[in-house]
């Protein structure tokens, strides 16, 4: 591995914790340096004794500690390493991680690290399907947390199911994985990723836009990011924050949309799942159109430049891969196969967004991927996070060996 890699290891307060000192001694024997955060409540399971004698160093355990921060400080402490490990990751550091909290040393650090997170859960089962944990993890997920374990099997507790702390050798394995690049089959990559509506103005304080929120968009462009691609995120106005690790530029109106996506030309790959309005009004009004005596106005649409089409015929700067989203409310998949064969893309991800199906806005989907070779693949309906996991690790395998 060359140089010596640096973990930060954050010990949560669950039973698991014991198998932390198993996971130091032989991550040592691998070359690894440790330094080690306890929350108070790990001070319950292991001491920081045990803790400090095998990574050979200081456990660090208090926020407001004069020396500690005269020495180290917590903001230092969480950008000297080259990898942050939770194990274990106890609900609670879970849900304090996923709501942004900080009020203790562990929580503080996690907020505050520019390095790539990797933790291990563990808990009691009730408590991993509780819907509170299911929505942190998705939420830790999106935000480009990695995640090792838990495993189902018999627990501390004497209750069977998910929730078992990975065993010391596969949390080892897995830093590996994350110190060597492997888990960012991305690196290297340039991608370009649309989302949202467009706005397209009547006159200044009108105008046409659809139903679209954003989120499946916003969680591809996460998703393409925690792979190590570098991304460009062309969005339209939608109330999400911009995912992290990603280049975020805001627009307006298809117009705009078009511009924004020309200048982050050449990409590798790119992903259009913006509802682009395929029409605007012919002209915008200087001055608000005022409600007269007489008839109501009549808009003159013309049709919006067709993005996709344009990015997947584009003479000089042709993606390697460009990916369509076709949003049908009817024969969606016939629908998509000629969207497909219209716009020159490569893929299409079809998914129907009828009423009833709470695609637009929800937080899951069922898609349809359609290939140029015209092989359909089903994926079940899944969370938006997931279904953009999933997407992206085709795209990693299209660009590895297409
Ligand atoms: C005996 C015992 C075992 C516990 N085991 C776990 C566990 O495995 N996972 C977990 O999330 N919480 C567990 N808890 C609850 C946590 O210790 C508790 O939520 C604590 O506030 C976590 O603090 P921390 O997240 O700052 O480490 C356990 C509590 C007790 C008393």
């Amino acid at each position: 591995m060359g140089q010596v890699s640096r973990l930060l290891l954050v010990i949560g307060g669950g039973i698991a914790a014991y198998k932390c000192l198993e996971l130091i001694r032989r991550g040592r024997e691998r070359g690894l340096a440790f330094r080690c955060v306890m929350t108070a409540a790990a001070g319950q399971f292991v001491t920081p004794l045990s803790v400090a004698s095998l990574a050979g160093d200081k456990v660090y355990g208090e926020l407001f500690s004069l020396t500690d921060e005269a020495e180290m400080g917590h903001i230092r402490l969480s950008r000297e390493a080259d990898l942050v490990v939770v194990a274990p990751a106890t609900a609670d550091l879970m849900a304090k991680m996923a709501g942004g909290l900080a009020d203790d040393l562990a929580s503080t650090l996690l907020l505050a690290t520019d390095k790539p997170v990797l933790i291990a859960p563990a808990m009691n089962p009730m408590m991993w399907n509780h819907a509170a944990t299911r929505r942190n993890v998705e939420r830790l997920r999106a935000d480009g947390i990695r995640f090792v374990g838990p495993n189902p099997g018999d627990m501390a507790c004497g209750e069977v199911g998910a929730g078992r702390m990975a065993e010391p050798a596969e949390i080892l394995a897995a830093i590996e994985g994350l110190l060597a690049g492997g888990d960012r089959p991305l690196r290297g990559r340039r991608a370009l990723m649309t989302s949202g509506p467009t706005r397209e103005a009547i006159d200044p304080v009108r105008y046409l836009t659809n139903h679209s929120s954003g989120k499946q968009g916003h969680a591809i462009a996460a998703a393409l990011a925690a792979a190590g691609a570098e991304v460009t995120l062309v969005t339209g106005p939608v109330d999400l924050a911009d995912p992290p690790g990603v280049r975020a530029v805001r627009v307006e109106s298809a117009l705009d949309m078009r511009r924004a996506c020309e200048a982050a030309l050449p990409v590798d790959v790119a992903v259009f799942a913006a509802a682009v309005a395929d029409w605007r009004p012919d002209g915008v009004a200087l001055q608000k159109i005022k409600k007269g005596h007489d008839a109501a106005p009549v808009l003159q649409l013309v049709e919006n430049p067709d993005i996709l089409r344009e990015v997947a015929n584009h003479p000089t700067a042709r993606p390697r891969l460009v990916v369509g989203f076709a949003a049908e409310t009817e024969h969606v998949e016939a629908h998509a196969r000629a969207k497909l064969a219209r716009k020159g893309c490569d893929w299409i991800l079809a998914n129907d967004v009828g009423p009833g199906t709470g695609t637009f806005g929800g937080d899951s989907n069922r898609l349809l991927l359609i290939r140029r070779d015209g092989q359909a693949e089903a994926w079940p309906q899944t969370s938006k996070a997931e279904a953009a996991r999933r997407l992206v690790a085709e795209i990693a395998r299209e660009l590895a060996h297409g």
